[in-house]
């Protein structure tokens, strides 16, 4: 099967946040797992990556943490970077939406469809926010949900029913930038009219037929894949806008596009080509070998996504590259469905989340063990669960137990008996015979299920070696007949070495380090898949050096440790509601807080909650309403000196005009207390 061309694309990442397990498990192992597999095989390969810097969810989480969108950018692309790169995953390349290159590559793309009239253009009313003065992306709008009468569903989705939304659908809509109700205005933009695509698109997926030829194998798609495509399609498919009113993204190369970037989504996997181009730039290779028709025969164009990113891929990305004309199309768009973490999903928010970040910063030389429990959990064809409990438990008694016990009882023989120099195998019994044939299957059987996208039995198969290693030494018991029947020792020991050696390859896409390791400690370099399977792999005579053990076990302190962590930042997050927004030192400086005297006190009546306050606040003599009666009686309030709000406008609180706000602070369970000067100050003073 060698001999394959294949361009692999992974998801590229929003720049607005750090990566956790779930992105890993879904997309970038797998990937990574494929690319190196391929590459083992002799197949021709480039794997492609970097990050989505534009978009609506990149300028609201600028806006969240009071910096600019570029800010953002780079400070995740930093972040995320870095943690592929020590997690060792083997992109060519990790590029970013915001280089030139990829301005340029999105623009170039967008005119040539744009002038071979693919776009139809259209005015429509959208949302617009009179004091920010610019429309509202569809995040940028929340209201209720008219489906399930959710309060702050948004512009393109309600996340508590799921259903996909249009701005206009909102009952009361709110802007998230003013927080004041938009307004309709029309605006013009460039829509893809997907609905002329349905059926050579049904052809396509369902039978792999591209122009009247056979294209692919539908059948190596994933189910859910397939199956989202054909009940949107079937949904009937409409235009779409592929272009936003928006100051952050690939500008809209046309002359009457002022204020118009690139939709997010077209600019997306175009820089997957841009990516290419730069690779290619830097490595004097060509790009179009990799992407365009005439260059790229039988290549093989490979997506790997997440389950929310299917109809991108599947469907908007393939019309683009058909239209484009010059383009070779998807062959497989192998999404997962989604990780749970802990028996709930993954949740930013929340801070449910086990962050790669943090992980390889706690557990720097663990790595390859978190990859061998992601790939034996991936959420290949339905949601799946990550639980430390499992994290240990896979560690220990499969990576530990079996493998790490074979070759570690292999190796130790090897130097006990040999000092180790691998010895001669000699009088071959038919149980060799039938290990043999039993090794020689493993390449083919795991490529299969590689070539076919299963990474999970792809894995599973590695181990199956391991374990028919340790059958074979249980069975053979060489300690027992070391002394009598030495020839014998010799011959299973040698064996024992061959399956050592083939893990040492096999394992290579899938514990890259370990492998490594592993070939160190038998003083080889396998770097060729089809050598695998070879009970000659290693030579006789070879010196192996000393051994070491591979995988330590994860003690149940470890597990406690991070579930009890996962647990109280939950709680915390549930307790403490998340910052609010920036405000700018002159925003704050116009509020006027100043230290005030409460010189008497009455409850109001049928008001549990209220004290009627006389405040003397230096400059005068005010009443403030304030809602402190739960937790403190008149009588006890009488001479505090507190914070004082003084300039907030005045407000009829049941009937008397409070005129400023006592400042309280509030635990977790409610309780308020005054704010009050730790030295005897007194009222008038300010606070800053
Ligand atoms: O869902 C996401 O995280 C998007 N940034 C994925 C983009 S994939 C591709 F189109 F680049
Ligand atoms: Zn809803």
């Amino acid at each position: 099967m060698a001999g394959g061309k294949f361009t692999i694309t992974a998801a590229l990442p929003y720049a607005n946040g750090p990566l956790h397990l779930g992105h890993i498990a879904g997309v970038y192992l797998p990937a990574d797992i494929f690319a190196r597999f391929l590459r083992l095989n002799g197949d021709d390969v480039v794997f492609i990556c970097g990050s989505d810097e534009h978009g609506a969810a990149i300028t609201l989480r600028a806006k969240k943490e009071g910096i600019t969108p570029q800010e953002i950018v780079d400070k995740y692309y930093s972040i995320i970077s870095k943690s592929f790169e020590l997690f060792n995953i083997s992109f060519d390349i990790f590029h970013r939406t915001s280089d030139e290159l990829h301005h340029k590559t999105a623009q170039e793309f967008f005119l040539k469809l744009y002038n071979s009239n693919k776009f139809i253009e259209e005015t429509t009313e959208q949302y617009f926010d009179t004091e920010y003065n610019q429309f509202l992306a569809d995040r940028y709008i929340t209201g209720t949900c008219p489906k399930c009468n959710y309060e702050s569903a948004y512009g393109d989705q309600c996340e508590k029913c799921g259903s996909d939304l249009s701005p206009l659908d909102l009952i009361n809509p709110i802007s998230t930038l003013s927080a004041n109700s938009p307004v309709l205005r029309s605006t013009s933009h460039w829509y893809l009219p997907m609905d002329r695509h349905e059926s050579w698109l049904k052809e396509y997926i369902q039978q792999g037929i591209l122009n009247g030829v056979q294209h692919h194998n539908p059948k190596l798609w994933r189910n859910q894949v397939t199956g989202q495509c054909m009940s949107w399609i079937n949904g009937g498919l409409k235009p779409r806008a592929m272009t936003r009113d928006l100051d952050w993204g690939v500008k809209v190369p046309l002359s009457n596009a002022d204020g118009k970037v690139l939709y997010v989504w077209l600019d997306a996997p175009i820089g997957y080509i841009s990516a290419t181009k730069a690779w290619a730039e830097a490595n004097n290779k060509d790009w179009k070998d990799y992407w365009v028709k005439d260059h790229a025969e039988n290549r093989k164009l490979v997506h790997f996504i997440g389950k929310d990113n299917i109809v991108f891929h599947a469907i908007i990305f393939p019309i683009l590259l058909k239209d484009h004309g010059d383009y070779i199309l998807p062959d497989n768009v192998p999404a997962s469905e989604f990780l749970n973490l802990e028996g709930d999903k993954f949740s930013t928010s929340r801070n449910w989340a086990v962050w790669l970040h943090e992980y390889l910063e706690t557990y720097p030389d663990k790595e390859d063990e978190l990859k061998y429990v992601l790939t034996s959990i991936a959420p290949e064809s339905k949601d799946s669960e990550f639980t430390w409990k499992e994290f240990q438990a896979r560690i220990n008694n499969e990576l530990a137990d079996v493998l790490g016990n074979f070759v570690n009882r292999t190796l130790v023989l090897t130097h006990k008996y040999y000092q180790g120099e691998v010895p001669h195998k000699s009088n071959l019994i038919e149980e060799d015979l039938q290990l043999m044939s039993e090794i020689s299957k493993f390449p083919n059987k795991i490529s299969e299920f590689l070539y076919a996208y299963k990474f999970r039995e792809a894995q599973a198969e590695v181990m199956n070696l391991a374990r028919i290693g340790n059958k074979y030494l249980a069975d053979q018991e060489p300690w027992k007949i070391v002394k009598t029947d030495p020839q014998r020792v010799q011959t299973v020991i040698n064996l024992s070495i061959q399956i050592t050696a083939n893990l040492s390859l096999l394992l290579l896409p899938f514990l890259p380090k370990s492998a490594k390791k592993l070939q160190q400690m038998l003083n080889i370099e396998l770097n060729d898949w089809t050598v695998g399977g070879s009970s000659e792999i290693i030579a006789d005579g070879t010196q192996i050096n000393q051994p070491e053990i591979l995988f330590a076990k994860i003690e149940d302190s470890l597990v406690e440790f991070e579930v009890n962590k996962l647990k109280s930042t939950d709680i915390q997050a549930m307790m403490y509601e998340a910052q609010k927004e920036t405000v700018s030192f002159d925003e704050f400086s116009k509020m006027d807080i100043r230290l005030g005297t409460i010189i008497s006190a009455q409850k109001v009546e049928k008001a549990d909650k209220l004290l009627q306050l006389t405040v003397d606040t230096g400059l005068d003599q005010r009443t403030i309403v304030s809602g402190i009666a739960e937790n403190y009686s008149p009588e006890e309030v009488i001479g505090k000196t507190v914070a004082v709000l003084l300039n907030l406008a005045p407000r009829k609180i049941r009937g008397i005009e409070s005129q400023g706000m006592i400042l309280m602070a509030e635990n977790e369970s409610g309780e308020l207390s005054f704010m009050s000067p730790e030295k005897a100050f007194s009222a008038g003073g300010g606070i800053r």
